[in-house]
């Protein structure tokens, strides 16, 4: 029998998993509690900010229709995916809260639906959220048994914001936690209608998958930490340059490159939670997660050392100048960036910020208030500030060449390594590569002090 397809919880995530699904000439039906997300759906616009998704919408109007009725949806197909915000809670752990309140709605339009349906959950959870959170819900809501008249999975999505719809159809592996095999084969079935690119498929129980989406999640935050601590190190070393040490490194196939650039810190709605989660997990289960629990602490440590190199050189009267508010380029999100937490801690020491980001401007406004300046173009902000933070590698920011700043002494901290090229030998511009040997003598010195007199 051909499957019919249902998402509960048209976000980001959700609203492009429905247009990436309907690409593929597959009819969807999304669900809602927000009209206004369920009207743009209908009306074939996007109701989110994600990358193809208002052009995919519309192109794919046909096949995607959107509704405030859960029952609606789940009598109309025979697969749902629930993909609904699970904020941390105080705890740090991943809260079931919106979860449960759309299981009990599913649970309820099960208890009309004769025959079979598969309850996917998508969306991130710990270990043990979906068996013993969210099934006994199904179960008691619909008075029907889960193996028996329904099936139930965890599966999440490995995708970044900013590339959800391409990274949706084409992954790397699909991720299946299974209540049985049924559901199992079911949705194996399902991914291999949906995606590009045949990708293998991992079967597992639903604890198992459950920690191996946050796994995945921390490991890579892990690697970008410790490519940040090698950053700080080469910083202290004469002639030190992390890219040589992290390039020379990621050749060996058991580390790889990606992800492997001494820079900023990670930020945006998924990975700052993750390692928090993790910790607390091990907590309440008596393990240990000492390399979660280190990474997220050395991930919010940096801004505070960054700032304090800042305040060191600049003098009352300078303008410090953000070029990058969003937690990466060619994105409006900047919650847990760490350009954001930069501009904010400067600011609030009393230095005067603008700040300038391609995307960002709006948002930042609103959260910011006055705190920082925002201005609509780069050309502004390199004429108003004389200390340059560059947090993003924005393409953009590419363009910043010596002549940009009209011959006036200005000094760059570069997270990025960017303009080299474009700034190093003229005499009015103090560039400050992170990850290069701050000071060669000093640092000479230092080493001969370690090992000259042993
Ligand atoms: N956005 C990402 O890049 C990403 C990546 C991986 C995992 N995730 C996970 O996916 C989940 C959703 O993330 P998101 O970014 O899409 O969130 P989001 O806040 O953008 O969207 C969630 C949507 O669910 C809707 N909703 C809430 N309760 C509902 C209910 N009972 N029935 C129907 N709709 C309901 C909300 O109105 C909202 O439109 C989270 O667990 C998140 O951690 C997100």
């Amino acid at each position: 029998m051909e499957n019919k397809y249902s998402i509960i919880g048209l976000g980001k995530l959700g609203c492009s998993m429905a247009a990436a699904i309907a690409s593929r000439g597959i009819d969807v039906i999304g669900v809602d509690i927000s009209k206004e997300a369920v009207d743009a759906v209908n009306n074939g616009y996007a109701p989110v900010q994600e990358t193809d998704l208002d052009t995919t919408i519309k192109a794919n109007k046909t096949r995607i229709k959107a509704t405030l009725s859960h029952t609606e949806a789940i009598l109309n197909s025979s697969v749902s995916f629930v993909i609904v915000p699970t904020p941390s809670d105080e705890r740090g752990a991943f809260s079931l809260q919106y979860a449960k309140w759309a299981f009990r709605e599913i649970g309820q339009a099960l208890a009309k639906k004769d025959g079979y349906h598969l309850v996917v959950l998508t969306s991130t959870v710990l270990p043990g959220s979906t068996r013993y959170g969210l099934q006994p819900i199904l179960e008691q809501e619909s008075g029907k048994k889960c193996g028996v008249d329904f099936g139930l999975c965890y599966s999440p999505e490995f995708i970044a914001l900013g590339s959800i719809i391409e990274n949706f159809l084409s992954p790397d592996f699909t991720l299946v936690g299974e209540f049985d095999q049924r559901s199992g084969d079911i949705l194996e079935q399902c991914y291999s209608q949906f995606m590009l690119n045949s990708p293998p498929c991992q079967r597992m129980s639903l604890e198992n998958a459950e920690l191996t989406k946050v796994a995945l999640n921390t490991f890579i935050t892990t690697k970008i930490t410790y490519a940040n601590m090698l950053s700080d190190l080469c910083e202290r070393i004469p002639g030190g340059d992390v890219d040589i040490v992290t390039n020379a490194i990621g050749n060996d196939s058991r580390i790889g490159k990606k992800y492997l650039k001494g820079a900023l810190g990670y930020g945006g709605p998924c990975f700052p939670r993750d390692n928090i989660a993790l910790g607390f997990l091990a907590k309440e289960l008596g393990a240990q997660a000492t390399i979660a629990e280190t990474t997220h602490q050395a991930n919010i440590d940096l801004v505070p050392r960054i700032a304090a190199q800042v305040q060191n050189i600049v003098s009352p009267t300078d303008t410090v100048a953000v070029l990058g508010m969003a937690y990466k380029p060619h994105s409006h999100v900047i919650e847990e960036s760490q350009g954001a937490f930069l501009a904010q801690t400067l600011a609030k020491s009393g230095i005067r910020v603008v700040v300038y980001d391609p995307l960002a401007a709006q948002t930042v406004r609103n959260e910011f208030k006055d705190l920082v300046v925002v201005l609509d173009t780069l050309e502004d902000c390199l004429k108003q500030a004389k200390v340059f933070l560059v947090t993003t590698p924005d393409p953009e920011f590419e363009n910043i060449s010596a002549e940009s700043f009209g011959g006036k002494d200005v000094v760059i901290f570069d997270f990025w390594r960017m303009l080299d090229n474009q700034v190093t030998g003229h005499s009015n511009i103090r560039y400050i590569p992170a990850g290069r040997c701050r000071d060669e003598t000093a640092n000479e010195r230092r080493l001969a002090d370690l090992w000259c007199n042993q």
